[in-house]
């Protein structure tokens, strides 16, 4: 391809040689990105509310990230971990044990991407429990590979036509207490979603077959659905008494995203395994599971792994990264972006009509739009609109949700507050245009 300039010309580029089935929210092609700003080829300047789909935690070209990668990749860039281990990896495996709540030793396995560390989740509570039942849930978002596909809800665009899907999958309503599922009202619902575990046993698949069920803490690509503080614990309670796993998938609710290093421990819940990834290693392919080690030890030697998984270059990034927090401050700054985020939608919220609901946890927030307050039809085109609006204004944000009308929120988490604030401006300009 010969050197091309103009975010035109790649456009054109790209249509003729990348597969038409990846897309782009964009079409600027990124020449160098810092914090929570990223610059394209033309020299355009874009306020990045999107993060990359929740990977840069930390900012784009932290400094502390770029030295990490540079010195690791002089010394060296791969042996296999399974050939030739090095100590950047124990020591990563180390620290995240202990950062993943709960008290029960824990152990680690890495691999290259989210989906991948679901599929290994999978095999691995298969293996302990000798058991093959994997209840997922409606809305749930878990990846593009045959099993984190099957595990997805969403039909299109992630599933349709790429069946037949892996058996032994079973979907249950979620906590979506906007759209409630059961048609109740938190609290006085008692939490049926939570309860509705026995029933599933009863009716859909037998507990004593059911290896685990897989949960988002908050659903992420599903439209940012917050469960009751509760929830988890009444689920994991049912699954403790019937020997079921509970697998929290944090791949995108991890490292820092909503004011904890994982979610969980707001919902004072001790995951059985926990797969991380997307912010972990900023931007670096790394992804992990971590667990209790009685249950990630069960599995014998070479029944998991892979040939990158645990990459050095990667995992030195990812100390970098678990060093910045510290340094940094950055889970005290996720609080305070939730907060300041909150107070912002609820006011947003008061001035425009088609804010039917904001909700999240910490700065993993969004509003989702609809038609009527009462009907609560989605707002598909006015999310699309905004959405291009603030793209033409220079901010990056991104939409999710089965009706694709939830605008949420994935901000590096060290954006300033005058960029939060000019990013919120624009967004309350565009909505006050849609909503005429
Ligand atoms: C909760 C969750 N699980 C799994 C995945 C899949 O991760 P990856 O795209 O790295 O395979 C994602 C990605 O958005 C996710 O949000």
């Amino acid at each position: 391809m010969n050197t091309v300039k103009t975010n035109a010309a790649l456009q054109e580029a790209r249509s003729k040689y990348i597969a038409r089935g990846i897309g782009s929210a964009t079409p600027c092609y990124i020449s160098h990105g810092k914090g929570a700003l990223l610059y394209d080829v033309e020299g355009n300047e874009y306020l990045d509310l999107g993060g990359g789909i929740a990977v840069m935690n930390v900012g784009h070209s932290h400094p502390k990230v770029v030295k990490a990668i540079k010195d690791q990749a002089e010394k060296f860039t791969h042996t296999c971990f399974m050939v030739s281990p090095y100590e950047s990896s124990v020591k990563l495996a180390e620290k995240l044990c202990s950062a993943v709540p709960g008290d029960s030793p824990k152990a680690a396995m890495f691999a290259n991407s989210g989906a991948e560390a679901v599929e290994n989740a999978v095999k691995i509570a298969r293996y302990y429990t000798q058991r093959s039942g994997i209840i997922a849930f409606d809305n749930a978002f878990h990846g593009r590979t045959l099993m984190g596909m099957t595990l997805t809800s969403k039909q299109k665009p992630y599933k349709f036509g790429m069946g037949p899907f892996a058996p032994e999958v079973y979907r249950m309503p979620f906590a979506n207490c906007y759209r409630c599922p059961f048609n109740k009202e938190y609290p006085g619902c008692d939490l049926e979603c939570a309860e509705h575990l026995e029933y599933f046993f009863i009716n859909h698949v037998a507990a004593e077959q059911t290896a685990a069920v897989v949960v988002e803490p908050v659903q992420g690509e599903g439209g940012f659905i917050c469960p009751p503080r509760e929830y988890f614990q009444r689920l994991k309670k049912i699954c403790e008494a019937n020997g079921v796993l509970f697998i929290a998938d944090e791949i995108q609710t991890g490292i820092g995203r909503t004011g904890y290093m994982f979610a969980m421990e707001y919902y004072g819940v001790e995951a059985d395994l926990t797969t991380t990834a997307k912010s972990l290693a900023a931007g670096m392919p790394l992804s992990a599971v971590v667990g209790k080690k009685e249950i990630m030890d069960s599995v014998h030697a070479g029944g998991i792994g892979g040939t990158y998984g645990g990459n050095p270059v990667a995992c030195q990034a990812a100390l970098a990264v678990l060093d910045i927090f510290e340094s940094e401050n950055l889970l005290e700054r996720s609080r305070e972006l939730g907060e300041r985020l909150r107070d912002s939608f609820l006011s947003l919220q008061k001035k425009y009509d088609l804010i039917g609901d904001v909700r999240g946890l910490g700065p993993m927030i969004a509003m989702e739009l609809v038609k009527d307050r009462s009907t609560k039809a989605p707002a598909a085109d006015e999310t699309k609109a905004l959405v291009s609006h603030c793209y033409k204004q220079g901010v990056i944000i991104l939409s999710c949700g089965s009706y694709g009308n939830v605008l949420r929120f994935l901000m590096p988490l060290v954006i300033t507050d005058e960029q939060l604030d000019r990013g919120l401006a624009v967004i309350d300009a565009g909505l006050a245009a849609i909503s005429q």
